[in-house]
């Protein structure tokens, strides 16, 4: 075992400070000539290319086994690089978009997710994946909720808890990765729901609502945080010393690396906190950051300032210690190529099993949100249908952040259906453009021009909808296959309009006019206002972005192979004001729903209802399940336990799985509560007739909530509970903490 401390001190100042410089693929290619560029452009010399720690999203077998080669030669103690990637959900094996996970309620199937995940990014030489993402998010206007689980932070902690534990599992077999979980903090609730913008959170609500995720991510070793661009409290999170040193490292003993979001450190000259990047530099290290991301600061910056007495050369060390204890971990001393190989690469990616396990997630994940006329499931033996839409045979299901993800390997929905449906009997075409205008893709390069062309022309627009209007006349059942383009949501994708374009509603419109039933299918990263469509069909399922297996999966449940569980982790808002809107809102002095005011001068909208269109924790199944007899024990006492318990009846002739949600209102205390917040939830496997009682358990831990210095109160006096199987459907029931 390489005594770190002993490797320390045999090294040189540049060579400390390579470690914590992290550089992207561009400065590694095999001809180096070709990085006279990079280098120029980004200031740095050779040297620092030589001495540096980390490479950011470089994968692949060969490629990474080359670039650690190549670094070995250079590096006189013969330290070896950390490969670090965005592995977000899934490598080659794209698993669903992790808003879709949040809709599982299943932290166990997330977990399994990403050990596959894990493996298959670590055959291909990566060491460190940035995930997971932490973020709690109320703005369907934020592009990143797709990458969120969701508005709830109860579950946001479950699930988070269950993704560190994945990636990291198989570390000691170097078949697992370290996390880096982000964005640290309060990076999903920017002013507007623009990405980057300020963001503007209490201490109570940080301590609440956004840090417990990442509190849990640290308890169950997490090995690295990476900061958000935003500020908190005016200071960048990148160089702000209360969140990196006081509560990281003081209040919750978190050992591991910190890094600093993509060209993070820079950025501060632009927040107007750094004057240029040697300031950057200073304030960013000096607040607590290690590893400065994609930028020269802290390659440029770090000497000078050790010289000038402005940093300290023990903070320094304490960094570098950091980082190669991590690279110890990984086995990376015993082994720089942590056994990886081509063929290793090879037998793992795309496993059969991995394969399954990204179909029974999908199927787990999607959203049943409509089902009228018992349109669904169908019978593919018999029935005609009509699949028909710019995601009828599209592999672009991946979402935006399957970096490693290869579309060609992507099932279409038009492909999982032929397999499903007799020959005839299947009548496909795309209806209509998915948009109308790629000019928001200009900043991609050329891509909005290829994408341009993709549009019909008029003439082709008018062939296509008389085609789809034929087809759909003729089936027994029209799948209309619509929704958001894959880069409309994910990072720097805010949007203000969240309807479906104006022509696919008119498209959808014109369709179900004509069809016997009419079934939309949602292709997309964030919740939709759908109050246009809802009531112009049969039945909608939010498929999200599902992954490489998404078009089975969704297949399964269409046909009834698969009786749909999924559960939404986040609202869909009933119109674009509402945003951002979310279950667990306090009441307010004047709740709409219950004041003495008059009707007028509560809190409401003149122009909307206050509730979402489709709420938390709302989704249909083929299945019914009816919830009664709900029993709380009165009073619970210190140490104590309250149980609470349930009759859940599945009244139809199908078995199904069911998630029973638990709710608590804290009725009186010294800081408003919210009228509703998650304290528990279990999925039950219900027998087509079959009741069973399920219960919880209440104790005092879960009344306990943070105040504005994030210490735990915890007050005697009356709660509600409720049950329910979403948060607007419950039974609802009471009892008192109290001291004896
Ligand atoms: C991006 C994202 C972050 C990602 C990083 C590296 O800007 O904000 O989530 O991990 O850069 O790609």
């Amino acid at each position: 075992m390489t005594s770190l401390h002993a490797l320390l001190a045999q090294m040189t100042l540049d060579e400390k400070i390579g470690q914590l410089v992290q550089l992207s693929g561009e400065f590694f290619l095999d001809e180096p000539q070709l990085t006279v560029g990079p280098k120029a452009k980004l200031g740095i010399a050779q040297a620092v290319v030589d001495n540096v720690g980390s490479v950011l999203n470089v994968s692949g077998a060969v490629k990474t086994r080359e670039i650690q080669r190549k670094h070995l030669q250079n590096s006189r103690l013969k330290i070896p690089l950390l490969f670090m990637a965005d592995v977000i959900y899934g490598y080659r094996t794209i698993f669903p978009i992790p808003l879709a996970l949040g809709c599982s309620w299943s932290p166990a199937l997330i977990r399994q997710c990403c050990v596959v995940a894990a493996r298959e990014a670590a055959s291909a030489g990566s060491h460190v994946t940035f995930a997971p993402m932490a973020d709690l998010v109320r703005d369907a206007r934020w592009g990143r909720c797709m990458e969120s689980t969701g508005e709830d932070v109860f579950l946001n902690t479950q699930y988070v808890r269950a993704s560190v534990e994945g990636f990291q599992q198989d570390m000691p077999t170097q078949q697992g990765l370290a996390a880096c979980v982000k964005h640290f903090a309060g990076y999903g609730a920017p002013i507007g729901g623009r990405d980057y913008n300020t963001v503007e959170l209490s201490h109570q609500s940080l301590f609440e609502d956004y840090f417990p995720p990442f509190q849990a991510a640290i308890d169950a070793g997490c090995e690295m945080v990476m900061t958000s661009f935003n500020t908190v409290d005016g200071v960048p999170a990148t160089a702000n010393p209360w969140l990196l040193k006081t509560l990281l490292r003081e209040r919750w003993g978190f050992q591991g690396i910190t890094i600093a979001d993509y060209a993070a450190v820079k950025e501060l000259i632009a927040h107007g906190v750094a004057a240029d990047e040697q300031d950057a530099c200073a304030i960013a290290f000096n607040a607590g950051l290690d590893i400065d991301m994609k930028t020269a600061c802290y390659a440029n910056g770090l000497k000078p300032l050790l010289a000038a007495g402005k940093i300290s050369e023990r903070a320094l060390d304490d960094a570098v210690l950091r980082v190669l204890r991590l690279k110890q971990k990984l086995g990376l001393f015993d082994d720089p190529y942590r056994g990886v190989t081509p063929e290793g690469e090879q037998r793992c990616c795309y496993h059969p099993e991995h394969l399954r396990l990204a179909r029974e997630t999908a199927g787990k994940s999607l959203v049943v949100l409509k089902n009228d006329r018992q349109t669904l499931p169908f019978n593919p033996a018999t029935t005609r249908v009509a699949l028909i839409g710019p995601y009828a045979d599209n592999p672009d299901i991946f979402g935006l952040w399957a970096v490693y993800g290869e579309k060609s390997r992507c099932t279409t929905l038009k492909t999982a259906l032929q397999e499903a449906i007799p020959d005839g009997n299947l009548c496909v075409t795309p209806g209509c453009d998915l948009l109308l205008d790629y000019g928001f893709l200009g900043e991609f390069g050329a891509t909005h021009q290829v994408e341009q062309t993709r549009c019909l022309t008029d003439n082709e627009r008018a062939q296509e909808l008389e085609r789809a209007l034929d087809y759909a006349r003729q089936a027994d059942v029209v799948l209309l296959a619509m929704g958001e383009h894959m880069m409309q949501s994910g990072e720097a994708a805010s949007r203000t309009d969240l309807h479906l374009p104006r022509h696919q509603v008119e498209f959808i419109q014109q369709i179900a006019a004509v069809a016997k039933k009419t079934v939309l299918l949602l292709f997309n990263g964030r919740p939709l206002v759908l109050t246009d469509v809802v009531d112009h069909v049969d039945a909608i399922v939010e498929a999200w972005f599902p992954g490489i297996e998404g078009s089975h999966a969704l297949v399964d449940v269409l046909s009834g192979k698969r009786n749909p569980s999924g559960r939404l982790s986040m609202s869909f808002p009933y119109a674009n004001g509402q945003v951002p809107v979310y279950y667990n809102a306090l009441n307010t002095g004047r709740p709409a729903h219950q004041s003495d005011h008059s009707p007028r001068f509560l809190s409401k909208y003149l122009d909307c209802p206050n509730a979402p269109l489709f709420p938390f924790g709302f989704g249909l199944s083929w299945h019914e399940t009816r919830l009664s007899d709900l029993h709380v024990t009165p009073r619970l006492l210190p140490g104590g336990t309250v149980m609470v318990s349930v009759a859940a009846h599945n009244t139809s002739d199908v078995d199904g799985l069911e998630t029973l949600q638990l709710y608590l209102h804290d009725c009186v205390a010294s800081i408003a509560r919210p009228a509703l917040q998650l304290k528990g939830f279990t999925q039950v496997m219900l027998a087509a007739g079959e009741t069973q009682v399920v219960h919880f358990e209440i104790t005092p831990h879960d009344l306990g909530f943070y105040d504005a210095e994030g210490d735990v109160r915890l007050e005697y006096g009356r709660f509600r509970a409720f049950v329910g199987l979403n948060s607007a459907s419950l039974l609802e029931g009471e009892f008192y903490y109290a001291e004896s």
